[in-house]
């Protein structure tokens, strides 16, 4: 691309304050993509963006250049509704194992490009991998295929899609420039318009264990997602939820495979089923497969009730190779050596006032199951089952979690990272909703 400005011209520029135009967004995505925005330069030009921010127009062309960086894949020809959906992370977050297939059972397509986990957050592609054989990495053509045949198909980013974004957010990570809404909403939302969706929603989550930690903070970022979904002419809904303890009983990867399953088969936690279903439910209006939340919880229900979101699953791991024996015999999975259980201490009487989900993704690091750097390989194993939930009541030694483990001599840091996560009050505290409020 041609220009007659410098990198240096529109670091000055958003330093000093101002607005960039259209054509100087499109140079410097374009230019990273390409590689004729240097590194150097595309780190000070986000780092002034991360402190002068962008207005909704910046936004929206910034999202606008980084879609076109790359591939647009076209799902036009396929019959019926495309809808995704979004989370922007926490712990023990496994809605999309269980949305994907139970949305697909309802009629719609769903086309779901997901990523890895980093931090102490866990990511929906490793979680699939547990599953012996199942395939994250397919060509846009299989991806295709399998969507037009099951329904549903789950995949990774691929190198073509966004890769002004790939080469932004590994730049983001290491200069500090991650928590920033216009360079995260730019980013979440270019990849998924990249997925040629026809309609989004988003779980905007916040809370001790999410990206954002305040309310306020989610709220602006979900409206900022909103608002990129009208200027496209995409519907996008979200729901901000809370992540201030782990969604589910289950945190890790063989461990939330298994309770993800369970939830298809009709046994899934209060929480975990109360917000899949509400994720989906507005997937399905979105899509004009329901009227409205009732009319979708119905067959929502019903999905899960006659097993055709546990069979849409099974198609989906054949599909894309995983041995869909899982359903059934969970000890194809890989296995911890180890199961630990954490009990409540010989004083303990009330109930559960906290389970900061922060600590409990430390806890999953400290057991060798998440990453702290993109390149890290993580133990499948690994992991906490049978979480006890804020609210519920305890008293000596009731059991608080169970540890799956490979080594002894990393259940004394992961124990004690349960231990100060979990925190208990002698009356039966308030819960608060889950689910806060819907933008759209
Ligand atoms: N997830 C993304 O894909 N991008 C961000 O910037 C943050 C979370």
């Amino acid at each position: 691309m041609s220009a007659t400005f410098f990198p240096q011209d529109i670091i000055i520029k958003k330093r000093d304050g101002g607005v960039l135009s259209k054509v100087e967004i499109d140079f410097f995505a374009h230019g990273v993509a390409e590689g004729t925005f240097k590194s150097y330069q595309a780190s000070a030009l986000l780092m002034a963006i991360f402190w002068r921010g962008m207005t909704p127009q910046e936004t929206a062309w910034l999202t606008d250049a980084m879609l076109h960086s790359g591939e647009i894949i076209d799902l036009r020809d396929i019959p019926g509704a495309k809808v995704d959906k979004h989370s922007t992370g926490g712990v023990g977050d496994k809605v999309s194992l269980i949305l994907a297939p139970l949305a697909a059972a309802c009629g719609l397509k769903v086309p779901m490009m997901s990523g890895r986990g980093l931090g102490h957050t866990g990511g929906t592609l490793d979680k699939l991998e547990a599953i012996p054989g199942f395939r994250v990495t397919l060509s846009v053509a299989e991806f295709r295929a399998i969507l037009q045949q099951v329904g549903a198909a789950m995949i990774g980013q691929t190198p073509q899609i966004a890769p002004a974004d790939r080469k932004l957010y590994s730049l983001r990570d290491v200069t500090g420039t991650v928590e920033c809404i216009p360079l995260i909403c730019a980013s979440i939302m270019s990849k998924k318009l990249a997925e040629g969706i026809d309609s989004l929603v988003l779980d905007v989550k916040f809370g001790r264990g999410a990206f954002m930690k305040s309310k306020e903070r989610a709220l602006e970022l979900a409206r900022a997602m909103v608002a990129i979904g009208q200027v496209s002419g995409k519907p996008v809904r979200a729901l901000l939820t809370t992540m201030n303890q782990p969604l589910g009983r289950a945190a890790g990867h063989t461990t939330e495979v298994i309770e993800a399953i369970e939830c298809l088969k009709g046994r899934g936690p209060a929480d975990l089923m109360e917000l899949t279903y509400a994720l989906t439910g507005h997937m399905l209006i979105l899509g004009g497969a329901a009227k409205d939340e009732a009319s979708a919880r119905r067959q929502l229900e019903a999905a899960i009730a006659n097993g055709s979101a546990l069979e849409k699953f099974r198609q989906m791991c054949v599909a894309q190779g995983g041995d869909p024996r899982v359903i059934d015999d969970y000890k194809i999975l890989p296995t911890a050596k180890l199961f630990t259980e954490v009990r409540a201490p010989a004083d303990a009487k009330g109930f559960v006032s906290e389970v900061d989900a922060l600590k409990c993704g430390h806890a999953i690091m400290a057991l060798g199951g998440g990453r702290a750097a993109v390149t890290d390989q993580i133990d499948h194993a690994v992991g906490i089952a049978d979480l006890i939930k804020i609210g519920e009541p305890v008293g000596a030694g009731t059991r608080l979690c169970t540890l799956h483990l490979n080594d002894h001599a990393q259940s004394f840091r992961a124990e004690a990272l349960i231990r100060d996560a979990i925190q208990f009050t002698p009356t039966a505290p308030t819960l608060e909703p889950l689910i806060q409020d819907l933008i759209q």
